[in-house]
Formats: C-alpha cells, sequence, structure tokens
C-alpha cells in the first residue's frame, strides 16, 4: 500500500489483497485503512486508488464538482433491472368483465384468499419468539448460529450433512438467490436458467451484467431438462447451472434419475449448481423428491429454500442457503464470499429466526399432508376439466402450487399469442391468468392452484366457455 498528499487528501492504494477473512461468523472480514478507515474491496475506481481525507472519509478522486446544472439519472443497475411479469402484466388491459367476480388465478402467494392459513404451531411459535425478547436485536449477517443449526438439523441426511456453519440464513428465498448468483458470477460471465423458469434469475443477473442462456423443458415429457439443449449451451463463461425442483411454472418434480443426469452434465463440465428448491417436499402423494444435493457428492451445490410456500407464510421473509461442497471445490472462498455479501445488508428477520426451531420441531406432518391434498385435489379438478376443453393442454404437475397450459394458437386466430389470449379471458371472463410469456414460454399460461376449490371449478366452467366461443377448426381441417 502506498500513500501520498494530494490537496487536503490522501491517495490510498490498495493491493488487492487488503480483504482478510475468518469465515462464517460474520466478523472480521473488512480490510481497514492505516486510519481505521473501512476500505472494503478493491478499489472505488476500478484502479485501486481511494482518496481518503484527513478525516478519514473517502471520496471519488475528482473532488470538485463541474457541474452547472442538476443532472440525476437512475443508475445503469437500476435501468438493467427489469420484472418480465411486471413488464407483460402492467402492459396488459386488466378490466373485468363487470358482470363477473374476478377470479385471479396468476397470483403466487397461497395466503390471498385466507383458504391455506399456516399451522397453530406456526404461529405460536413466533409469538413465543416475541415474547421472549430475545430477538429485537441485530443477528449475525449470516443468522444466528443457533437457528442455523436447526435448519441444518432439519435438512440434514446422511448423503448430504449438514452443520450450521454450512447454513446462511436470508431474506427469503429471493435473497438466498441474489447472493447465490452474486457469489459465483462476473460480469461477462452467463448462467443457465430453465425455460419457462421462475424470472427472478434473470432479473437479478441482467442487472449484473450475466448473461442468462435459457435451456428448455420439455413439456411432452413432464417439463424434463432437454439434456442435449443443456450441454449446447456451456461455454468457458458459464459460471452456475439454475435447477429449480419442484418448478415454478411448471409444477413439475424430477425423477431421481433425471436429477442424476442433469447431475452427470454439470459434472462433466465442472459447472457448480445452483438448486431452487423452495417447493422441496412439496409434492403429491406417490411422488419423490430427493434433494440435488444427497444425489452427488462431487457437485458442489448450493440449495436455496425458505418458509414461505411450505409453510404458506411468504410475507414472513425467511430464506436460506444450504452449502454442499462435500469435496471442498467451493472451498473456503466461496463461503467467505457469501459471507461478505451476506453483510451488504442483515437480511433475514432476527424474530423470525427466533421461531425457527418451533417451526421446524413442532409443525405436524398433517399440516404438510392437508396442504398438499388440497393442492393435488385443485390440481386434478383443473387438470381435468381443462383437459376436455378444445384447444387447451394443460400439463398435470407432480408438486408445488402450478399447472401450466399450452393454447393451440392455431385454434385462436383471434389472438396473436398467449398475452392477447389471457387478456380477453380477463375481458369476457374475468378470469386472470399469468400469460407465459412472463416465463419466456409463449402460447403458455400458468394456473396457481392455491385458490378456493369452487373458485378452481367456477373459473374452469368459465376458461371453456370462452375457449368454446373463440375456437375454431384451423384452415386445412375445413378443407377436408
Ligand atoms: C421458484 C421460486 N424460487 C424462489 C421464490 C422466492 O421465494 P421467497 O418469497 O422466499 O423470496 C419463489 C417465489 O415464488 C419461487 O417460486
Amino acid at each position: 500500500m502506498s500513500s501520498r498528499m494530494d490537496n487536503k487528501s490522501y491517495v490510498v492504494q490498495m493491493n488487492g489483497n487488503g480483504v482478510h477473512s475468518k469465515g462464517l461468523n460474520g466478523t472480521g472480514v473488512n480490510g481497514k485503512s492505516a486510519n481505521g478507515q473501512s476500505v472494503n474491496g478493491k478499489s472505488l475506481n476500478g484502479k485501486g486508488f481511494h482518496h481518503v481525507n484527513v478525516n478519514g472519509s473517502l471520496y471519488p478522486a475528482k473532488a470538485k464538482s463541474r457541474r452547472h446544472m442538476w443532472e440525476v439519472k437512475p443508475s445503469e443497475m437500476a435501468n438493467n433491472t427489469l420484472n418480465p411479469i411486471r413488464a407483460i402484466v402492467d402492459g396488459m388491459k386488466i378490466t373485468p368483465n363487470p358482470e363477473k367476480p374476478m377470479i385471479a388465478l396468476s397470483i403466487g402467494d397461497p395466503t390471498v384468499f385466507g383458504n391455506l392459513p399456516t399451522d397453530e404451531t406456526v404461529l405460536q411459535a413466533l409469538k413465543d419468539s416475541i415474547d421472549s425478547q430475545k430477538y429485537n436485536g441485530y443477528a449475525p449477517s449470516v443468522g444466528y448460529l443457533k437457528s442455523r443449526q436447526v435448519v441444518a438439523n432439519f435438512y440434514s441426511c446422511p448423503e448430504a450433512p449438514l452443520d450450521a456453519e454450512d447454513v446462511i440464513l436470508t431474506s427469503g428465498c429471493s435473497q438466498a438467490i441474489d447472493l447465490c448468483i452474486s457469489v459465483l458470477c462476473n460480469p461477462g460471465d452467463n448462467i443457465l436458467v430453465p425455460c419457462p423458469g421462475f424470472s427472478l434469475y434473470k432479473t437479478l443477473a441482467v442487472s449484473m451484467g450475466i448473461e442468462v442462456k435459457l435451456y428448455n423443458l420439455l413439456p411432452e415429457k413432464s417439463w424434463e431438462v432437454d439434456l442435449q439443449h443443456l450441454e449446447s449451451l456451456i461455454d468457458e463463461r458459464t459460471s452456475c447451472l439454475i435447477v429449480t425442483n419442484p418448478s415454478n411454472p411448471c409444477g413439475s418434480v424430477f425423477t431421481k434419475e433425471h436429477l442424476q443426469q442433469i447431475l452427470k452434465v454439470a459434472s462433466k463440465h465442472c459447472l457448480p449448481i445452483l438448486a431452487d428448491e423452495i417447493y422441496s417436499d412439496m409434492v403429491f402423494p406417490g411422488c419423490s423428491c430427493p434433494s440435488m444435493a444427497s444425489l452427488s457428492s462431487s457437485v458442489p451445490i448450493l440449495s436455496c429454500g425458505g418458509l414461505a410456500k411450505r409453510w404458506l407464510v411468504p410475507g414472513w421473509r425467511m430464506g436460506w442457503i444450504l452449502i454442499h461442497d462435500r469435496n471442498d471445490i467451493f472451498g473456503p472462498e466461496i463461503r467467505q464470499g457469501l459471507v461478505k455479501l451476506s453483510q451488504r445488508i442483515l437480511g433475514a428477520c432476527s424474530i423470525v429466526q427466533g421461531a425457527l426451531e418451533g417451526i421446524f420441531n413442532n409443525t405436524p406432518p398433517s399440516f404438510y399432508n392437508s396442504t398438499i391434498s388440497f393442492l393435488k385435489s385443485n390440481s386434478e379438478i383443473c387438470f381435468n376439466e381443462l383437459s376436455t376443453v378444445p384447444g387447451l393442454n394443460p400439463v398435470m404437475p407432480s408438486g408445488a402450487m402450478y399447472l401450466m397450459v399450452g393454447i393451440d394458437m392455431d385454434h385462436f386466430p383471434e389472438f396473436k399469442n398467449d398475452v392477447d389470449f389471457t387478456e380477453r379471458l380477463v375481458i369476457d371472463q374475468s378470469v386472470f391468468c399469468l400469460p407465459a410469456s412472463a416465463f419466456e414460454y409463449p402460447n403458455f399460461f400458468r394456473i396457481v392452484v392455491t385458490v378456493p376449490e369452487e373458485m378452481m371449478v367456477e373459473a374452469c366452467v368459465r376458461i371453456r366457455e370462452f375457449c368454446q366461443r373463440y375456437y375454431r377448426p384451423r384452415s386445412c381441417e375445413l378443407d377436408q
């Protein structure tokens, strides 16, 4: 490190190694300048120089502003942060038919209709956490060690053991995904994302200058990965493979064999996996859903999850990263990188952290089972109804809370695409389904199956009426 006087400031050159870390205890990862001013990271101006004034504050090299006019613009990152669902939905004319009450089958929040309350034990755990007065303060950025241990115990299995140090608590699964992408990828790298897939991956990646390569899922094979296509996308800048299982938006659950095939590709190309397993264990009876980590000891895996879906409390914003690295490929660097990133904000709510032990230990199996049977029964109602509607091709899910429906657009010449189709469905029938263009998958729409049963039945009746009204035989069929 060198320094020289420059008016009232010192220029401090960092040697790039000024960041030291001590592991996952959430402390001691900051570099310190001579005067005690924290100077994390390599540089502020990208050249390894900082200006530090005599009082110790940091400011860019050109201290004097030459601006004479106001010019305040959103940053590139803000401009590059795009939520495709908002982009599509905000552009749609969603004016329901005033004669029919609106049925929204579009919202991935299981609490909106009040028919799926969380369990009493989950609420009690939160009340106890508040009453204890032990969780009103700041927790370590990676979460309380005790709470991390509770998560580790819950998800540990002989094939993929976990300890408290392998867990990072986050603000929802969304922050977990954010940290994982941030720690694995640099601008200019690319990540492999399922298509159709959850839109947040792209929103985050693009805002960080990371390219997104979409790999195809195959509806005719219950949304299994097109492995050949996946492999064809990998290049030297591919830094991570995202696998969502069970899937949003498809509701599909991969078999153990298929997960092994995906792992084989990752292993062959030395690609770490971000396994989005927020819907883990939300699978219909007869279906099993092993975690990816339980099937491979060689591929390093960051598994992201949370309370939102299985415990039906998305607003509590509790998520986690489970670090699986039995071959020590991530090593201390990736772990320390996650710790550093977690320090950008203190993510997970302390009170909910305090409730985790009660939630995991006391939730009765009957709660999980009744949620799953409800989701399965509603999926069957929806699938059976829509399977007999001309022009629609629903795909039966095996888990999660979603069902995708293909539209034979040839039979609906009045509509340009799935956005047009679903927009008119609202105008005519007051039923709102999310066009799958929002998941980069045109000519499908997604139905959320958490709505009350009578709403699901009524929605299907209206979708049928709508399709019957607009369905047209293909012109070639008319010729015959
Ligand atoms: C696949 C998937 N991952 C992550 C999330 C985000 O979860 P959270 O609400 O815990 O941030 C969702 C939410 O819908 C999701 O569907």
